[in-house]
């Protein structure tokens, strides 16, 4: 009998999911015979029986495709958003897997992905993931898809501001998102030529920043290129995070718990802002005139790389091997060109940040960037 196997997409998009469901897809019925079902919306479509057909003409043109032809969403099977709050809806999950009686389940995302597909497993179900961010920051993978382009449209960014900046003697601070890990401005702040460099896994001060702006000035260099990653934080701000994270996981009590997490969640809020404080803070500490862009959704729209068309696509073709040898409950992670699977328990819950001694690190200090400590 034909193996019937269910697909999703969930978190935030990226380019190359298109890649990967055809990738999925088109190996799996060429190679395998198995066919497809697709869930829309993420893990909301799995709970609600919201599906679609994957039938081998919906595949024709989507692999240079941005976004997900299944849509997808934040949502988790254990924490469905309910009027009053949320509801644990992994049996409604697990009902509907059984329906279509699925052999299997692929969830193509990120970090909180890969812990909603162990959620799944330990409710009983067949699940492979396949990883993808622009944030590059899933652990045990040497690549996730997305990030290239996203790399590709930062420096770009950051190339074509280093004209309007230098015409206006400016600093221009430009924010690049990245979640709680400095990818993708360390990346493109390398590749861009950025004169300063801050990411998360760096605390900053903002008067060394100031510093390192005002020795260009004085060595001639009246504009400077700021690439901020959307979760740095200044030394202070770290401390605060620490205590709170600390707070967090000694809290004994689930009241206690709540309450620790809903001061990280309004530090975090109110940090979305912080990129503004610091461009108006670098103006007055330097006197150099200072604009922001952030750049935000762009990085993540639009056609993927032929990098990412590829590690999605050879990502997705390794995993219907592993669906045809029944070897569940693992991510389908790269390692240099091959594909490896990693047990799940070893990829939810983890993070790939920046080392503070990465080789792109030490080499932006080596070239003079500033790192803002
Ligand atoms: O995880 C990808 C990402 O783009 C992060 O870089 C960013 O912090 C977040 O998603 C934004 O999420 P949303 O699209 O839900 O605003």
């Amino acid at each position: 009998m034909r193996k019937r196997i269910g697909i999703l997409t969930s978190g935030g998009d990226c380019q190359g999911l298109n890649a990967a469901i055809r990738g999925v897809c088109k190996a799996g019925q060429e190679s395998y015979g198995m066919s497809f079902l697709g869930f829309r919306n993420g893990f909301r479509g799995l709970v609600e029986d919201n599906t679609m057909e994957l039938e081998s003409g919906m595949l024709s043109g989507i692999l240079t495709h941005g976004g997900t032809i299944l849509g997808t969403s934040r949502d988790k099977p254990h924490r469905m958003p309910s009027k009053n709050g949320t509801r644990d809806m992994t049996s409604e999950a697990v009902k509907t897997f059984r329906k279509h009686r699925l052999e299997a389940l692929v969830c193509i995302g990120g970090g909180g992905t890969q812990k909603n597909a162990l959620v799944l497993k330990n409710a009983g179900l067949n699940v492979i993931t396949l990883p993808k961010t622009i944030d590059n920051d899933l652990a045990m993978t040497d690549a996730s898809f997305g990030f290239d382009t996203a790399l590709g449209i930062a420096t770009e960014a950051i190339d074509r501001l280093h004209s309007t900046a230098m015409s206006h003697d400016r600093i221009i601070v430009v924010e690049l998102m990245g979640h709680r890990a400095g990818w993708l401005a360390l990346g493109a702040g390398l590749a861009g030529g950025a004169d300063v460099i801050l990411i998360p896994e760096i605390p900053y001060r903002i008067e060394k920043t100031a510093a390192a702006i005002l020795a260009r000035k004085k060595a001639g260099k009246h504009f400077s290129i700021v690439a901020v990653a959307e979760g740095a934080m200044s030394k202070q701000q770290e401390k605060l995070v620490s205590r709170l994270v600390s707070a967090k996981g000694k809290a004994s009590s689930k009241e206690e718990k709540n309450r620790a997490r809903a001061e990280l969640d309004r530090f975090h809020f109110e940090h979305l802002s912080h990129t503004l404080e610091l461009t108006r803070n670098l103006e007055k500490l330097t006197g150099v005139e200072s604009r922001l862009t952030i750049l935000g959704h762009l990085q993540r729209g639009g056609t993927p790389s032929a990098y990412d068309r590829i590690l999605a696509t050879r990502l997705g073709s390794a995993c219907t091997e592993f669906l045809d040898r029944k070897r569940y409950g693992i991510m389908v992670a790269s390692k240099g060109e091959k594909a490896e699977a990693v047990p799940l328990e070893e990829v939810a819950g983890k993070k790939n940040l920046v080392p503070p001694d990465h080789p792109w690190v030490k080499s932006a200090r080596e070239i003079g960037t500033s790192l803002g400590d």
